[in-house]
């Protein structure tokens, strides 16, 4: 049997990341959809400001903090929050990081630190949720990439190179959860208003607001598709240039975020 959709009757609803950003209106939205919320994040206040955020919703939000990049956290969350909440039936692996990358100076650390955030911090939690849910053959797993995931673009050498591992991470676990009734997605988000993208010094086109963008994520978890990805409009263009011959698409990409205009670089 395939893999099913969670529901909040199910179990709780654990978000890495939720103490700003994408991750917070996904909290909040799915806890005005009913369901209990494990907000986990490095920052105590803005997880209970978040949990205050949802007082009369028809959920709750239960705040766990963690810092990602250490496993042990994550274990000991999991177990804890198990025990005394109820079991983990979907999880949106959301916590990440940009840090603009450049060939000179090449800076080594936030290559890994990127990479130990977004990279690691999904292992670990995979890794402290998957003993837990896969002995109940259920649950959702999903994670959040980015279309900067797609192919190269400029200073994105770390995150991009983080968000195609999560991609192709997703994608090869998405065949085991079909076995064992897990649910695998991949989040795909353009460019979103975030304190994130609210220091980005280059054009974002399409950029959209966090709360539609945090309902077309809570919509797409509902269905069984493969990947979630909007707006549209940019996202698919992106997929259309990321089938081009390599000869084609890096001019395209330096000329059209005038990357081969050394006065616009950042
Ligand atoms: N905004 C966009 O345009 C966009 C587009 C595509 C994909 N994304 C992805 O969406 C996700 C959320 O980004 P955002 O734009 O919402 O950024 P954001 O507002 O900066 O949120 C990032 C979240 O990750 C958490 N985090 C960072 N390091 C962590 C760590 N070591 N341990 C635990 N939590 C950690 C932060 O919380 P603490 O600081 O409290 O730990 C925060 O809650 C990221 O994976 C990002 O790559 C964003």
């Amino acid at each position: 049997m395939k893999p099913a959709v969670s529901k909040p009757e199910d179990g709780l609803f654990w978000i890495t990341g939720a103490s700003s950003g994408i991750g917070y209106a996904v909290a909040l939205e799915a806890a005005r959809r009913g369901w209990r919320v494990v907000a986990t994040a490095r920052r105590p206040d803005e997880l209970a400001t978040l949990a205050a955020a949802a007082t009369g919703f028809p959920g709750r939000i239960i705040p766990a903090p963690a810092d990602v990049t250490d496993a042990a956290a994550l274990a000991d969350l999991v177990r804890q929050v198990e025990a005394e909440h109820g079991p983990i039936t979907r999880a949106f692996l959301n916590a990440g990081i940009y840090l603009p990358v450049r060939l000179f100076p090449f800076e080594a650390g936030k290559m890994h630190r990127s990479f130990a955030v977004n990279v690691g911090g999904t292992i670990n939690a995979l890794d402290a949720l998957v003993p837990h849910m896969v002995p109940r053959g259920r649950g959702q797993i999903v994670f959040n990439a980015s279309v900067a995931g797609y192919s190269g673009l400029p200073t994105s050498a770390g995150y991009g190179a983080t968000k195609a591992a999560l991609i192709n991470m997703a994608e090869s676990l998405r065949l085991d959860g079909e076995l064992s009734g897990i649910l695998i997605q991949v989040v795909n988000p353009g460019f979103i208003r975030t304190p994130a993208t609210d220091t980005n010094p280059f054009p974002m086109p399409f950029l959209m607001d966090v709360e539609p963008a945090a309902i077309r994520v809570l919509d797409g978890m509902e269905s069984r598709a493969f990947e979630i990805t909007f707006p549209r409009r940019f996202t698919y263009f992106l997929k259309f240039l990321r089938m081009l011959p390599r000869s084609w698409y890096l001019p395209l990409v330096s000329w059209s975020t005038g990357w081969n205009d050394k006065g616009k670089q950042p």
